[in-house]
């Protein structure tokens, strides 16, 4: 699809990838490069306990945006802040345990009418003078992705009180208490998309939607709990910024990508690494951009095995729009060398 090259952005290819066209070598950036696998990270981490208190603050949360790109050059930036700034700022008690995760105090039907989505934009200034703060340090083939949970996943958070594999508590809720669980995905919805836009405003280019336990949802629940809620944020973000691509990542969806790519309005979907790359050549629409799928494990293996991986996904992807991205979050145990190895992998030097 390289035929209207006056669309073609100068300087950002990844902008070039969202808007449908194939780029060679593909884009790279990684779910979670800013993290605890990057000494500077765990360095700056040890003098800020608070998580919660570090994505609020500017200075810190801007630092930590910029020391990937600063290590690895990657062609996009994205935002260092959480999904779970939306639960806190709706007035939901939100904490991070050390070494345990996130914990919240879980919602109940009378404890969601008292949430509150008015002050989103104002709670979540300090996220927004983040953007401002990374946009003026990027250089200027970095494009900034902002980012935010999809209100199911938001939702189990919110309603177990901390993570769970099977989202038992949060499906569980949603058979009991339907219609407390649909005003609180339609609060989720207005808030999250309202905060998004934002984001837009303050300077971010491209959106990415977090949909990480789209795996756990019921295939009854698939329109009402995901895809109808992720549809309503992308088509109200199209209608504040219609160039604004979003990019939806729904873990686990298994046989439902496919209605994820061709049902949410999303200009990119991202592959988890259990998901075939030959799904999105054979069933997503021509013009979607597909993200991913390294398994974050080969890249904590290097060497041979990570060669390997990446050659396949070349291969799979080759001609196709295509960012280079994990299946999911780059570990903490990640050698930085690996990434070292898998840049020059990509942009064909030798490591
Ligand atoms: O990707 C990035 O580099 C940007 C920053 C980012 C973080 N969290 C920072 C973070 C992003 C995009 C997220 C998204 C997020 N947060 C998701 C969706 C993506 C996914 O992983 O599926 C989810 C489910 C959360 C909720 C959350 N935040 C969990 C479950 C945890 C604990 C898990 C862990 O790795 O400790 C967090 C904490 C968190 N968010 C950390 C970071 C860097 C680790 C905090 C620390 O330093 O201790």
């Amino acid at each position: 699809m390289l035929t209207n090259v006056a669309q073609l952005h100068p300087d950002k290819p990844i902008l070039n990838v969202l808007r449908g066209h194939a780029v060679d070598p593909s884009p790279v950036w990684l779910m979670r490069q800013a993290g605890r696998y990057l000494p500077e990270y765990r360095e700056l981490r040890s003098k800020a306990p608070d998580f919660l208190n570090l994505c609020l603050t500017p200075s810190l949360a801007s630092e930590i945006t910029l020391q990937p790109i600063r290590r690895f050059n990657f062609d996009a930036a994205i935002l260092f802040a959480d999904i779970l700034v939306i639960p806190h700022a709706l007035g939901q008690k939100v904490w991070f345990a050390e070494g345990e995760g996130p914990r919240l105090d879980p919602v109940t039907p009378e404890s969601i009418a008292q949430l509150k989505p008015d002050h989103i934009r104002s709670l979540l200034s300090p996220i927004l003078e983040t953007i401002d703060r990374v946009k003026s340090d990027l250089p200027k083939t970095t494009a900034l992705i902002g980012f935010a949970g999809a209100p199911w996943t938001v939702a189990t958070y919110m309603i177990a009180g901390r993570g769970s594999d099977d989202s038992a508590a949060a499906r569980l809720f949603a058979y009991r208490e339907p219609q407390a669980f649909a005003a609180l995905l339609n609060l989720l919805i207005e808030s999250t998309a309202d905060y998004l836009i934002a984001q837009i405003d303050a300077g971010a280019e491209v959106l990415q939607i977090f949909e990480s336990w789209a795996g756990t949802i019921p295939s009854d629940g698939l329109e009402q709990y995901s895809l109808s809620p992720i549809r309503q944020i992308v088509e109200r973000i199209h209608h504040h910024a219609p160039a604004t691509p979003v990019i939806v990542f729904p873990r686990g969806a298994g046989a439902s990508y496919v209605r994820y790519a061709r049902e949410t309005g999303a200009a990119a979907i991202s592959l988890d690494a259990h998901t075939p790359l030959s799904l999105a050549a054979q069933a997503f629409p021509t013009a979607t951009a597909v993200q991913g799928n390294l398994d974050p494990l080969a890249l904590i293996a290097g060497g041979d095995a990570l060669r390997l991986a990446v050659e396949q996904i070349k291969t799979q992807t080759h001609a196709r729009p295509h960012i280079f991205n994990l299946g999911h979050g780059v570990r903490q145990e990640t050698p930085v060398a690996h990434v070292a190895q898998l840049l020059a992998l990509l942009r064909g030097r030798t490591a």
